[in-house]
């Protein structure tokens, strides 16, 4: 499957409501290659919901510019796949329809997607619930559902902000090796938002860490551990070294407060 690139140029955004004006983002200049995963990390309000909203053309950059290799992206594309915090199933249709609506919506035939609709929900553990309409699914299966609606179409960049944001433990544990081999599969571009050190550094092959508001890219970390990473990668020591660099950063700046523990860190 192809993917592309995607690119933030000197990126800023700032809210304006009546006389208050927000600096959401500040000069923001990040590249995605091309089948890369890379997870966004940084303190709640620093903007990266409105990263996440900026590269899939739901709103307006105030300056600078965001690219799909070279195209311009200023309105949402067909070549996205988006999965937010929340689910927003449609209650009235069943998990395999909620997949194909995407589909649907982008005007391709649903008949032509059934099959792939039905491997991904499978993929993710939901084979049996096909049938089954939102108020019969637990959170996490909706979110399931959620995430094979993003995928349905073949999207080349997948955004995904906190989407296990609302997930027990153990699902979130399993839904994010489900994503991983997934993306092994078909090599999307992504761009993850979460606010979990531990996620990031499971998932990603570069986490970016970003500063409090207005958001600012503080550093990137590139990742090396071998993919699958399974459940195994929470002991290698470049997970921990590299979650413990986080860590540090976070307690320099303030975002995390450790109350005087800095000593017991390692
Ligand atoms: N539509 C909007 N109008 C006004 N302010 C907004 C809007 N969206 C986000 N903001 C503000 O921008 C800042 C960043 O928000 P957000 O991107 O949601 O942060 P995060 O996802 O990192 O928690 C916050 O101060 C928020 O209140
Ligand atoms: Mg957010």
């Amino acid at each position: 499957m192809s993917s592309r690139t995607i690119r933030l140029e000197g990126v800023s955004k700032r809210f304006r409501r009546g006389a208050v004006e927000t600096h959401a983002l500040d000069n923001i200049d990040l590249a995605i290659g091309a089948g890369e995963f890379v997870a966004v990390v940084g303190p709640s309000g620093c903007g990266k919901s409105t990263l996440l909203r900026l590269v899939a053309g739901l709103i307006p950059a105030s300056a600078g510019a965001v690219r799909f290799d070279a195209e311009l992206v200023s309105a949402p594309r067909k070549d996205t796949g988006i999965v937010f915090q929340k689910a927003n199933l449609v209650e009235w249709r069943n998990a395999l329809d909620n997949v194909l609506l995407q589909v649907e919506l982008r005007s391709l035939s649903p008949a032509d997607y059934r099959e792939r609709a039905k491997k991904l929900l499978e993929a993710l553990g939901l084979g049996e619930f096909l049938d089954r309409h939102p108020h019969e699914l637990s959170g996490g299966m909706q979110q399931r559902a959620a995430i094979a609606r993003a995928l349905v179409h073949s999207p080349e960049v997948l955004l995904m902000d906190e989407p296990f944001g609302a997930l027990d433990a153990l699902t979130r544990e399993q839904v994010r090796l489900d994503l991983e081999a997934l993306w092994l599969r078909d090599r999307m571009s992504v761009m993850f938002i979460t606010h979990s050190i531990d996620e990031a550094v499971l998932l990603a092959d570069r986490v970016v860490l970003m500063t409090a508001r207005p958001g600012r890219v503080d550093r990137i970390l590139p990742v090396d551990l071998p993919r699958p990473r399974g459940l195994g990668a929470r002991k290698a020591p470049e997970f921990v070294r590299l979650v413990d660099e986080i860590t540090r950063e976070f307690l320099a700046r303030g975002v995390l407060d450790d109350h005087g523990a800095q000593g017991r860190l390692g």
